[in-house]
C-alpha cells in the first residue's frame, strides 16, 4: 500500500475504534506526522495517564507502551513491533536489580522510565530525562540513593543535584555512539554552533554541550535560542520536529564513531516501527501489551509517584 493509502486506512480506523496514536521524537517522520501526540517519555507518560481512548497505539518502544499498559490496566495498548525494546532497559535485569537493591536495602531507589515493569516494580520512584532532577531534589537528604539503569545520566544528576547517588552500570548504545574526536572537528568548522545534546550522553560530550536536556527540552531551546545552527546529539528522529518548529535554522546531527545504517545516529529499536507495521497492528489489534496484574500493581506506585510531581 502507498503511503498516502495507509495515512487514509490510519485515520479511518482511529475513528471506527476509539484509538489514540502516541508516537516518540524517535519515530520516523511519517508516524510523528499521523500521531495525535508526540512527546517525550514524560509527556507520552502523562498523555497515556489522561486519554478516553479505548486503545493506545504507541509508537515507541516496548517500555513507553508498557508504561501506558500499567498506567491503563482496562485499555488495550498495541506496539507495531513487539521487538521495539532498548539497550538501556535491557542492561538492567530484573533478577540483578533486585541483588543490587538487597545490598542497599536503606537506599531509596529511583529508576529511569527506560527500564522493564518488573524493575519499575522494584523501585521507589520513577523518574524521566525531564523530572529527574526535581525528583531527586525532592527526596530526602539524610537518605542514600540508587540510580538505575542510566549511568551517564546518573552522572550528570550528581553533579546537577550534588546528591551522591549509588549507579546502576547501564547505557544507551545510540547515546554512546557519538564520537567526541568528530565532534570537536565539526565544532571547528561550525564554531558558532550550540551543541545540545541528551543526558544519556557520555560526560565528556556533555561537557562541552551548551544544552542538555530530554527531548522536548532539546527542542524548545532550539526553538526559543537567538542562534541559528545547531549540533544535535540525540536519535535522528528529532530533527523532523525541529525543522517543523523552525525550518530556518540550520540542524547538524553529531557524529558517531563508525556508520552503521547511516552517518547519524538512529535507534534501532525505535526503527523497528513502520507505517505500515502501525496500520496493521491497529487493523488486527496485535501486537498488545500485557503486564501481569501483580508487577503492574507494584509498578503503579512509583510511576504516580512521578506524575505527582510532574503534572
Ligand atoms: P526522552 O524522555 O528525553 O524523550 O528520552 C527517551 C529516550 O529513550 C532517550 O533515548
Ligand atoms: Fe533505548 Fe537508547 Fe533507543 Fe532511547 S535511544 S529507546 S534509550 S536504545
Amino acid at each position: 500500500m502507498e503511503n498516502q493509502d495507509l495515512v487514509n486506512q490510519i485515520n479511518q480506523l482511529k475513528k471506527e475504534k476509539n484509538a489514540i496514536i502516541l508516537a516518540h521524537y524517535y519515530q520516523e517522520p511519517a508516524i510523528q506526522d499521523i500521531a495525535d501526540f508526540v512527546g517525550d517519555s514524560l509527556g507520552l507518560s502523562i498523555q497515556a495517564a489522561q486519554t478516553s481512548a479505548d486503545i493506545i497505539v504507541f509508537a515507541g518502544v516496548y517500555f513507553m507502551a508498557e508504561t501506558a499498559k500499567i498506567l491503563n490496566p482496562t485499555k488495550k495498548v498495541l506496539l507495531p513491533d513487539l521487538d521495539a525494546g532498548c539497550s538501556l532497559a535491557d542492561s538492567c535485569p530484573p533478577e540483578a536489580f533486585r541483588a543490587f537493591r538487597n545490598q542497599y536495602p536503606n537506599h531509596i531507589a529511583i529508576t529511569y522510565v527506560n527500564c522493564s515493569a518488573e524493575v519499575k516494580a522494584q523501585s521507589d520512584i520513577i523518574c524521566t530525562s525531564s523530572n529527574a532532577k526535581k525528583i531527586i531534589e525532592s527526596l530526602p537528604t539524610d537518605k542514600g540513593i540508587l540510580f538505575a539503569p542510566d549511568k551517564n545520566l546518573g552522572n550528570y544528576l550528581i553533579k546537577e543535584t550534588g546528591r551522591n547517588m549509588i549507579l546502576w552500570p547501564g547505557a544507551c548504545t545510540v547515546h554512546e555512539a557519538f564520537s567526541i574526536d568528530k565532534l570537536i572537528v565539526l565544532f571547528e568548522k561550525y564554531p558558532k554552533a550550540k551543541i545540545v545534546a541528551h543526558p544519556e550522553s557520555e560526560e565528556q560530550l556533555l561537557l562541552m554541550s551548551h544544552h542538555i536536556g530530554s527531548t522536548s527540552s532539546m527542542i524548545n531551546y532550539i526553538k526559543n535560542s537567538m542562534d541559528d545552527e545547531f549540533i544535535i546529539a540525540t536519535e535522528a528522529g528529532i530533527l523532523h520536529q525541529i525543522k517543523k518548529e523552525v525550518p530556518n535554522k540550520i540542524l547538524i546531527p553529531a557524529p558517531v564513531k563508525q556508520f552503521t545504517t547511516c552517518a547519524c545516529s538512529e535507534c534501532p529499536y525505535m526503527r523497528m516501527n513502520t507505517l505500515e507495521k502501525l496500520y496493521l497492528c491497529l487493523k488486527n489489534e496485535t501486537p498488545e501489551i500485557s503486564v501481569p496484574e501483580n508487577i503492574r500493581r507494584k509498578a503503579l506506585l512509583p510511576l504516580e509517584r512521578m506524575l505527582s510531581l510532574s503534572c
